[in-house]
């Protein structure tokens, strides 16, 4: 197959509850060996998504594929290329880490002795192996969440979907898992993963599309995003109030905000640059010194912000 070929696609997905129409036309395409990152707010559909392309939901209408094969079709196909991590821990709490991974690992038709090399491998990677005869109703819910993901990997599949794998780890949890993401990713995996964190997104992520209100309100790179959505801001500093003050008299319409507290103005940035030598020139001609400048580039956090509250503003109307 081609390098960049298709491996997870849903064009026009429909699916509702009820009269709750969650998805309202999803198109989603994956290329081999990316990641895409799915974001929404709670209740956006992102579950809804996975569960529909890991056969555990079946979609109204729309067609959804998965390295080829239809999920409504031919489920049985799909379920033997993926792995997945729900955004609920799918482990056997009375079994021990390690018997969860050999059970799971014999579902998949592994052979007793590569379904316990294989867990061995996996106990190491999760840093699980302290904790692998004891059952897992005595985790934490950190351990629990690299178990599931660990069980998730038994079998090394080529598709991967991580719902949420992230959420409910401390940071530092969050930094090994992000290892372990990146590690499969080097292998050529295709994963679409679903998350909270927008900075998780922008690390990991080599498209992001954004769904709110049932459709995709956004998609592309992180920088993509940011650069389209959000505008560098530009952060003066003064060493005091007159200072400040000046400045702000100086400045006259380029400043969008001022904060007395911290005695800083902000401006918003051209692209280019050019208006932060403008500003400086400015207040050198006009004598008012600074104490400190700094540009503040936008975050996913803000596009993610400023897009979900306006479709809220379109739903509302
Ligand atoms: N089996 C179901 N029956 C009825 N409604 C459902 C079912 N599953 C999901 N929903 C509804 O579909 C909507 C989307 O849910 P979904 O779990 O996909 O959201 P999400 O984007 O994953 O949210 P979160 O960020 O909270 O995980 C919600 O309104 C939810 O109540
Ligand atoms: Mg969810």
């Amino acid at each position: 197959m081609a390098k960049n070929d298709i491996v997870i696609q849903t064009k026009n997905l429909k699916k509702s509850f009820g009269t709750n129409h969650v998805l309202r036309g999803i198109n989603l395409s994956v290329p081999r060996g990316t990641m895409l990152a799915l974001l929404g707010p709670n209740g956006a559909g992102k579950t809804t998504t996975v569960r529909i392309l890991s056969t555990l939901l079946k979609p109204d209408s729309g067609d959804v594929k998965v390295e080829g094969y239809s999920v409504t079709t031919n489920p049985d196909k799909v379920r033997s290329v993926i792995g997945l991590t729900g955004q609920s821990a799918a482990v056997d709490e009375l079994l021990t880490g390690r018997e969860n991974l050999i059970m799971m690992g014999r579902l998949y038709r592994l052979n007793s002795k590569s379904a316990k090399a294989r867990s061995e491998e996996l106990l190491n990677e999760f840093d699980l192996v302290k904790a692998a005869s004891r059952p897992v109703k005595t985790y934490s819910g950190g351990m629990r969440r690299r178990l599931d993901l660990a069980v998730s990997l038994i079998a090394t599949p080529p598709v991967i979907f991580l719902d949420e794998p992230t959420t409910g780890l401390d940071p530092r949890s969050r930094l090994v898992m992000w290892d372990i993401i990146r590690k499969l990713m080097d292998r050529g995996t295709t994963i679409l993963l679903t998350t909270q964190y927008l900075e998780e997104a922008d690390q990991l992520a080599d498209n992001i599309v954004l769904i709110d209100g049932g459709k995709v309100i956004a998609e592309g790179s992180a920088k993509q995003l940011k650069s389209k959505l959000g505008k560098d801001r530009l952060v003066f500093s003064f060493k005091n109030l007159s200072t400040l003050n000046s400045a702000k008299t100086t400045l006259g319409s380029k400043v969008q905000t001022t904060d007395e507290e911290n005695l800083s103005v902000t401006l918003l940035a051209k692209g280019d640059g050019s208006d932060v030598g403008e500003a400086l020139k400015v207040l050198k001609d006009k004598k008012v010194p600074i104490a400190s400048m700094d540009i503040h580039k936008p975050t996913l956090d803000d596009v993610f912000l400023s897009l979900t509250d306006k479709t809220k503003k379109t739903r509302s109307k």
